[in-house]
């Protein structure tokens, strides 16, 4: 239960040698790997899903919905970022307020979620990039036994995240231009082909499920409180708001980029709540547009979007809307690969992980060993796993950091009442308690396979810790030496 001083956390951040990053991005460049790293397969793909089975045209409310309970966990994420800027982030807010077993638990969590969700999103690009060019399924569908295109992809972006944090952001800011502007034109081109008609019934009325689902399958709250299976109606939108939560995970990496920000108690809130404005604004719009175009019970749920503008009659929009999803999913593998760089970089420096992992390489400035061993276990994952069904474990991995994250937020707020804090969650602890509950209830609407592989994941991180981390890290007693700033005293509590 030791916690991490604040003062140990920040000194860290300003210290030479190996142990730094670089100062190199504004609040654009922040926005810009935010809305990267956000807006991918989500809007893309579950939209239409959502829509079909779930919410029908109020898929629209569950967007806002998520978006929502994004915006609470936002809230406090800004104000941990801009009193306490670092790499770890999540990680590192756990460690200075809860204590290591939680840091760690956090971080390990963390690896999940950006690790998983590169590999997911890559076979996903993969895919899309066939349909786009019409390249053989053998070796970049989802059927290959070895996705070429999968590996292939994570490589040359784990290069680019290796090669420097300008380089990375060029990259991903070229990519997010591309796919805001094909959103943009979805929503104003898609606007002339909506009927009233489709939007109406605007929640459908509840109706037992057409398949029958398995126990697993089920949502956590439906097996737990025996509530019987059904879809649409509210119950229906409150299910499709915790799946389309994940097109919103992700915008939390901007506060992973703490020590590479010029001006981060500034700029570090501008990134959170610009990345969430500009995401939400165009999830909201595209899916009103889509639900607008296409009888919900029509949609297509593999390509939801490209097959509503096919639809009407406009088929080479569907082509415009391919090269936007492309565009999109790559600079979320290349956002998701730079985050966990930092995370590893965090954890190594705090004697959570082997010290070499975490060093930073004097010419590139990135922790250039963390980002090339995390490339070849997203490559290795991508290339050889069938993912498609584990992108609710990124979600349940997002919501489980937002909890503890809101948690944070009051608790350092007791333990260091006087810290400078330049942006504050209004009417805490309200609002921190408020966001915890709400993503919580979130991850109770996932499905129960969701929670017991998260569990097993969770259950094995703690095995490492147990074996590893609780006697290498920096602030244990027997720990060995090191040069960082954790070493001095440790805060015991
Ligand atoms: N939020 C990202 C997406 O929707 C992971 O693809």
């Amino acid at each position: 239960m030791r916690t991490k001083p604040v003062e140990d956390v920040l000194a860290q951040a300003e210290q030479d040698g190996e142990q730094r990053l670089s100062r190199r991005l504004g609040p654009l460049d922040l926005m810009g790997f935010g809305i990267g790293i956000v807006i991918g397969t989500g809007i893309f793909t579950l939209t239409g899903i959502e829509a079909r089975d779930h919410a029908g045209p109020a898929v629209t409310v569950a967007f806002l919905l998520a978006g929502v309970v994004s915006l609470l966990a936002a809230l406090c994420y800004a104000e941990l970022a801009s009193s306490v800027p670092t790499a770890g982030s999540a990680y590192t807010y756990a460690y200075a307020t809860l204590g290591e077993i939680f840091a760690w638990i956090i971080g390990w969590d963390l690896v999940l979620e950006f690790a998983l969700g590169a590999a997911v999103v890559a076979r996903g690009w993969s895919g899309y990039l066939a349909e786009l060019l019409d390249l053989p399924g053998t070796i970049f569908g989802e059927g290959s036994v070895v996705n070429v295109g999968a590996i292939v992809i994570t490589l040359v972006l784990g290069a680019v995240a290796a090669a420097g944090i300008r380089q990375s952001s060029r990259v991903t800011n070229v990519l997010v231009v591309v796919k805001i502007a094909v959103c943009v034109f979805v929503v104003v081109a898609g606007l002339f082909f909506v009927k009233a008609a489709n939007l109406s019934p605007f929640v459908p009325a509840a109706e037992p499920p057409a398949a029958d689902e398995s126990g697993l399958a089920r949502p956590l709250t439906q097996v737990l409180f025996g509530l019987a299976p059904s879809t649409y109606g509210m119950a229906g939108v409150l299910t499709a708001a915790a799946v389309v939560f994940f097109a919103y995970t992700g915008f939390e990496a901007v506060a992973n980029l703490g020590e590479e920000t010029r001006r981060p108690r500034r700029d570090l809130p501008l990134g959170l709540f610009g990345t969430l404005g500009v995401s939400a604004l165009l999830y909201i719009a595209v899916s009103f547009v889509l639900v607008g175009m296409v009888d919900y019970r029509q949609i297509d749920p593999g390509a939801p979007i490209a097959s509503a503008f096919s639809a009407v009659g406009a088929g080479w929009a569907s082509t415009l809307v391919s090269i936007a999803a492309v565009a999109g999913l790559t600079s979320v593998i290349l956002v998701d690969i730079v985050a966990i760089g930092r995370i590893g970089f965090a954890m190594s420096r705090d004697g959570l992980l082997p010290p070499a992992v975490g060093a930073v390489h004097p010419r590139w400035g990135t922790p250039y060993r963390t980002t090339i061993g995390v490339t070849l276990g997203v490559a290795a994952l991508a290339g050889f796993v069938p993912l498609s069904s584990l992108a609710n474990l990124v979600s349940i991995g997002t919501l489980f950091a937002f909890v503890v994250v809101s948690i944070a937020v009051p608790v350092l707020r007791r333990t260091r009442p006087g810290l400078n804090r330049a942006f504050r969650v209004p009417l805490s602890p309200v609002v921190p308690v408020l966001s915890a509950l709400a993503c919580l209830y979130l991850m109770t609407n996932l499905s129960v396979e969701t929670w017991l592989r998260f569990l097993v994941w969770m259950a094995v991180g703690l095995g490492v810790y147990l074996v590893y981390g609780r006697r290498r890290a920096a602030l244990s007693e027997g720990a060995p030496a090191r040069p960082s700033a954790a070493r001095r005293t440790g805060d015991r509590s």
